[in-house]
């Protein structure tokens, strides 16, 4: 069993989204897949409160679109003490962590189980600057694990061409970050797929799935 963390600092960075298709595309593969969400939600709206419960979470996909594989809600601090055992019948536990700085506690404990973090970003200054903390972070949670965590930095919203992506790509090499190869476009097929059914055979995703397979064999 093998626990893949999708994780960032900063809210909308496409965690759920990449969480949902990487889970699909280890289904897609034949994978025995558990798909956990991490993410209690952001905004606590007292002036709406129905509208503060998981907006935009693993889980709120899978009741609009069931998904064809397990999918659990596990947004605690003991994450890490928990999800092993509760995993243990899977090939991949996928987790979606909510943002670092919005829930560190259980950011950190979805760190504290993963085998590999897998950390999207988008080919933008302001994403790209704030990957610093993230490697501050992985150092302090390396403290508390037996091995130090593989990570790998997934490009994604990237657009057709531009000079952006291979920027970002090197600014990110160059703190340190293994960036994976595979590109995620920034495409309507992702950014309309809230909620909807997924098909990641022949997608980027699924481009990217085999990259941190491979990644990960090798980390191993
Ligand atoms: N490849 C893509 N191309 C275009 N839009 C995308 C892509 N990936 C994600 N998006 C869009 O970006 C937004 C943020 O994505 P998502 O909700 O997955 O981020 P998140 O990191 O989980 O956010 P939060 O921290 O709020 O949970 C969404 O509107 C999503 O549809
Ligand atoms: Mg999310």
């Amino acid at each position: 069993m093998s626990i893949w963390t999708v994780t960032n600092l900063k809210p909308g960075t496409a965690k759920t989204t990449s969480a949902v298709w990487l889970a699909h595309s280890l289904h897609e593969r034949g994978h025995k897949v558990l798909l956990v969400g991490a993410d209690p939600g952001g905004a606590n709206l007292k002036l709406a409160p129905a509208f503060s419960d998981g907006m935009g979470s693993a889980e709120r996909w899978n009741a609009r679109a069931p998904m064809p594989f397990d999918v659990i809600s596990l947004a605690t601090r003991d994450l890490h003490r928990t999800l092993p055992r509760l995993a243990a019948d899977y090939a991949y536990a996928v987790v979606d962590s909510p943002p670092i700085e919005d829930h560190q506690g259980i950011a950190v404990s979805a760190l504290r189980a993963a085998d590999v973090a897998v950390i999207p970003v988008a080919p933008t200054t302001v994403e790209v600057d704030r990957m610093a903390p993230v490697l501050h972070v992985v150092g302090e949670v390396n403290a508390l694990r037996q091995a130090d965590l593989a990570m790998c930095v997934l490009l994604n919203r990237c657009v057709a061409n531009a000079a952006s992506t291979g920027e970002a790509e090197d600014a990110l090499t160059a703190q340190g970050y293994h960036v994976l190869q595979a590109r995620i476009p920034r495409l309507e097929l992702y950014a309309q797929s809230s909620g909807a059914p997924v098909l990641a055979r022949g997608t980027a995703y699924d481009g990217a799935t085999g990259e941190i397979l491979e990644f990960e064999a090798k980390a191993a």
